[in-house]
C-alpha cells in the first residue's frame, strides 16, 4: 500500500528522530534518552522524551508519541503522505508517487477551495437584493463594512438550492458539498444546509477557509449552526478569529465566547480576540494558544455561564504554560455590548484592570460568603485557604493569604497556619489517592487512552513486553516460536505484532516509525510502550511474555495481581522521569 516499504525504510533511516524532533525542540540528553518541552502541550519541565536507538519520541505528559513521520504530522497538521513528503525532502530523496494517496491529498485541497468558493459566494450575496435584510442586521450590529470585508462575513440565502447551484456551476460534485458538510441530503437529493443565516468563515492558522459559523438573524434557535467534523474541519483544535491574532502586535490574547465578540473588538483594534467555537475549550486549544503567545485574557460572559467556563480553562491554560489574567465585566453581558455601550478607551481600562487568576478565583469565592456573619466568614476563609494552599509560590501564598486575612479580619499568622492546614490535607488525600491507585494495579494500569482497553491485564501486559522488546530486538521474534497475532487479547496489539513479524520475515527494518494503518491514538500508545520499556534486552523476559500470551489464549484465564506485579518488575519499567 502507499509508498514501497523499502522507500519508507530509508525515508526513516535518513531521517534520525533526534534530528527531525530537534528543529522544533531543545533537547538535552539525559543517559540514552533526550528530554525537552513537549512541543504539543506546553509544559514548564521537561516530559518529552525522544529515543534515538529506538527511533521514537514519546511525551509522559500528555501520552502523544510515535516516530518522525507522525511527529511532522502531528507537528505541522500534515497529512501522512505530506510527512512522508516533507521528510523526503529535507533527506533530499525522491518520492515515488502513489496514486492513491495523491488523489486523497487531492481531496483535502479541492475541499479548501471549495470552502473558499462558497465564503466568496455568502459574501457575494450579503450585497445582492436577497441580503438586503442581513445586511439591514449587520448594520443593526454596528459592524463597519470594512470589518466584514476583513473577516470575509456573508449570508447564506434563504433557499434550498442557492449555494448547491453555485458550487455546482463552479464544477464541485455533490460528494464534495456533502464532504465539506455544506449541504444536507434528504431521498438522495442534497440541499443547502445553511439558509438565511449571517455566515463566518472559520479560517485556520494557515489561511484556509475549513468551516463556517451561521447565524440566525432572530431570536430562533438554534442561534448557530456550526459546521460539524470533516476530513478539513476539528472545532476541538482551532479557534475563531487566531489567524488574524497569530499578527496582532499587543502581545497577549483575548479569549472570547462569542464570534460576534471576536469581530467586534477586531473592529475596535482589539487584534487579538479569539473564540472556541462553541464548545467549551480543549487542551488541544490551549497547547494551540501556547504556540502564539504566553499571555491570555479570558474575557467571558459575565452570566453564570460564562464564568463557569472560565473556571474551567484557567487550569487548562495554566497547564499549557500560559499566564491567565480575567476580566470582568460590568453594566454589559460580553465584550461586544460592553464596546457598544462604553467605547474602546473603557475596554482598554478593564484590561489593565484584569485580575490575575488568583485573584480572580478569590473574589469569586469572597462572592459565596456573606461575611458579616461569623459561620459564613469562616466558610470563606476555610475555602481561601485551600485554594491558596495550591500556589506554589511561597510569595503568593504571602501576599494572598495576607489579602484574605484582612478581608476575614484575622490575623496574617492565623491565615498563614490555616494555609498551613489546607495544604497539609491536601497532601494527604493526594497520597491516600495514590495508595489506592497502588493497591489496585489493575485499574492503574488500563491504558491512558479512550479507545483502548486492556480486558485480561496480565496478557496485556505481556503483549506490551513483547512488543516493546522485539521493537528493540527484532531477532527476538525467532524465538516466539508458534505465537500469531490472534493469540494477542488486545487487537491493537495482535495487529502491530503481525505486521513486525510480516516485515521479520521479509528482512525489512522492524521499528515503530514503519508501522502502517494506526491512527494517532493507536501510535501514541505503542510508543509509550517502547518508551517506557529500559534496560538490557532480556530474552527470558521475553520468552515469558510468550507463554504467558499463549497460555492466556488457550485458557482465556484471568491471573491474580500478584503474578501482574512479578512480571512487571521483570520488564523493568521506568516510569519516565529523567
Ligand atoms: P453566543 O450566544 O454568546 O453568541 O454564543 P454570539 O456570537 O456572542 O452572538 P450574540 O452576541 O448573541 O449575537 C457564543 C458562541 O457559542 C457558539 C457560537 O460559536 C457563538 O459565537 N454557539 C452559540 C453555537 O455554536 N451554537 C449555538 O446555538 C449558540
Ligand atoms: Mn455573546
Amino acid at each position: 500500500m502507499a509508498f514501497p516499504p523499502s522507500f519508507i525504510d530509508e525515508l526513516v533511516a535518513r531521517n534520525p528522530i533526534e534530528d527531525v524532533v530537534g528543529q522544533y525542540v531543545n533537547l538535552k540528553r539525559s543517559g540514552g534518552n533526550m528530554f525537552g518541552l513537549c512541543p504539543f502541550h506546553g509544559e514548564k519541565t521537561a516530559s518529552f522524551s525522544v529515543a534515538p536507538d529506538k527511533g521514537i519520541y514519546y511525551c509522559f505528559g500528555c501520552h502523544k508519541g510515535g516516530g518522525a513521520i507522525n511527529f511532522m504530522m502531528e507537528i505541522e497538521g500534515l497529512s501522512y503522505p505530506d510527512a512522508v513528503r516533507a521528510l523526503a525532502k529535507r533527506a533530499g530523496m525522491a518520492v515515488p508517487e502513489d496514486e492513491q494517496y495523491q488523489s486523497r491529498y487531492r481531496a483535502q485541497e479541492r475541499l479548501w477551495a471549495l470552502m473558499k468558493e462558497a465564503g466568496r459566494f455568502f459574501h457575494q450575496q450579503l450585497y445582492s437584493p436577497v441580503g438586503a435584510e442581513c445586511l439591514a442586521y449587520v448594520n443593526k450590529r454596528g459592524l463597519s463594512k470594512s470589518i466584514v470585508t476583513h473577516f470575509g462575513i456573508g449570508f447564506a440565502p434563504n433557499s434550498w438550492n442557492a449555494l448547491v447551484d453555485a458550487m455546482r456551476k463552479k464544477g464541485y460534485t455533490d460528494q464534495e458539498l456533502k464532504d465539506a458538510d455544506l449541504v444536507g441530503e434528504k431521498n438522495g437529493r442534497i440541499y443547502d444546509r445553511f439558509r438565511n443565516r449571517l455566515m463566518f468563515p472559520i479560517i485556520d492558522v494557515r489561511g484556509n477557509v475549513i468551516g463556517f459559523g451561521g447565524r440566525v438573524l432572530d431570536d430562533s434557535t438554534p442561534k448557530y449552526l456550526n459546521t460539524s467534523e470533516t476530513m478539513i474541519f476539528n472545532k476541538r483544535k482551532n479557534l475563531f478569529g487566531l489567524n488574524f491574532a497569530k499578527k496582532s502586535k499587543l502581545g497577549y490574547l483575548i479569549l472570547v465566547e462569542g464570534n460576534i465578540d471576536v469581530v467586534a473588538l477586531h473592529q475596535y483594534g482589539f487584534d487579538c480576540a479569539v473564540a472556541s467555537l462553541g464548545t467549551s475549550l480543549t487542551e488541544e486549544h490551549a497547547a494551540l494558544l501556547s504556540r502564539y503567545t504566553e499571555k491570555v485574557v479570558l474575557t467571558y460572559d459575565s452570566d453564570e455561564a460564562g464564568q463557569r467556563a472560565a473556571q474551567r480553562a484557567i487550569p487548562m491554560l495554566e497547564k499549557a504554560g500560559i499566564q491567565v489574567k480575567v476580566l470582568q465585566m460590568k453594566d454589559a453581558k460580553d465584550p461586544d455590548e460592553f464596546l457598544k455601550k462604553f467605547g474602546a478607551d473603557r475596554f482598554k481600562l478593564l484590561l489593565e484592570d484584569s485580575a490575575n487568576r488568583v485573584e480572580y478565583q478569590l473574589n469569586a469565592i469572597l462572592k459565596k460568603y456573606n461575611i458579616t456573619e461569623d459561620d459564613q466568614r469562616i466558610a470563606f476563609i476555610h475555602e481561601a485557604a485551600e485554594l491558596i494552599s495550591t500556589l506554589g509560590s511561597a510569595v503568593q501564598r504571602e501576599v494572598y493569604g495576607n489579602r484574605v486575612a484582612e478581608a476575614g479580619k484575622i490575623t496574617p499568622e492565623a491565615m498563614k497556619l490555616e494555609i498551613g492546614k489546607a495544604y497539609k490535607r491536601r497532601i494527604a488525600r493526594e497520597k491516600k489517592r495514590q495508595e489506592k491507585i497502588d493497591l489496585e494495579p489493575v485499574k492503574a494500569l488500563q491504558p491512558k487512552s479512550r479507545t483502548i482497553r486492556y480486558d485480561n491485564m496480565k496478557s496485556a501486559m505481556a503483549e506490551e513486553g513483547i512488543i516493546a522488546l522485539a521493537m528493540r530486538e527484532p531477532a527476538l521474534l525467532d524465538s516466539a516460536k508458534g505465537l500469531t497475532d490472534e493469540n494477542f487479547s488486545v487487537p491493537l496489539l495482535g495487529r502491530v505484532y503481525g505486521q513486525m513479524l510480516a516485515r521479520h520475515h521479509q528482512a525489512l527494518e522492524v521499528s515503530l516509525a514503519v508501522l502502517e494503518d494506526l491512527n494517532p491514538e493507536e501510535m501514541s500508545h505503542i510508543a509509550g510502550i517502547c518508551q517506557r520499556q529500559q534496560g538490557p534486552v532480556n530474552e527470558e523476559a521475553f520468552r515469558d511474555c510468550v507463554r504467558i500470551v499463549m497460555g492466556a489464549a488457550q485458557k482465556k484465564n484471568v491471573e491474580s495481581d500478584d503474578d501482574l506485579l512479578a512480571l512487571r518488575n521483570k520488564l523493568k519499567e521506568s516510569k519516565g522521569t529523567k
